[in-house]
């Protein structure tokens, strides 16, 4: 059975987890439209992983006997300021997401909530995952600069797919 603190904190969770699609959703929406294709697939799969990831909390609230609420989200903004700027986005976004995971972390071992706390461990990896491959994009785009976007957006899946 779950306390209702950490019953609370995993459905905030859920919220975090679907506004982070939905905000990835519309980049990649936007990415697609200026005709980045590459980085809108990148965009779409992230979009789809935290889909993933608020699912993940949906269930196991449940089946710890909780009951996940499907919250209302904000609307993501539609237009974004460049790539470079996009992704600086992306990288800030991550990295409130990994303290709001470090909270419930710090909170499951407060109460005692050893179930919650080792289940929340693949979160805390998949954190350190994400973070490092947004910021080896970054370090591309810096050595990059504004020029050469055509090739950083043909090359952006092939990197996905050598540091998934
Ligand atoms: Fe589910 Fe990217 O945090």
């Amino acid at each position: 059975m779950l306390a209702k603190k950490i019953e609370k904190i995993l459905n905030d969770q859920i919220e975090k987890e679907g506004y982070s699609s939905n905000l990835y959703l519309a980049m990649a929406s936007w990415a697609d439209t200026e005709g980045f294709a590459g980085i809108a697939q990148w965009l779409f799969a992230q979009a789809e992983e935290e889909l993933m990831h608020m699912m993940k909390f949906v269930h196991f609230i449940n089946e710890r006997g909780g009951h996940a609420i499907v919250p209302a989200f904000e609307q993501p903004p539609a237009k974004f300021d460049g790539i470079k700027k996009l992704f600086d986005q992306v990288l800030k976004h991550e990295q409130y997401i990994s303290s709001s995971i470090n909270d419930i972390v710090a909170l499951a071992l407060k109460e005692n909530d050893f179930a919650t706390h080792n289940w929340i461990q693949w979160f805390v990896t998949e954190q350190v995952e994400e973070e490092a491959s947004v910021q080896s994009i970054i370090d591309k785009l810096k050595m990059l600069g504004d020029k050469n976007m055509y090739m950083f957006d043909r090359d952006i899946m092939t990197l996905r797919g050598s540091e998934k």
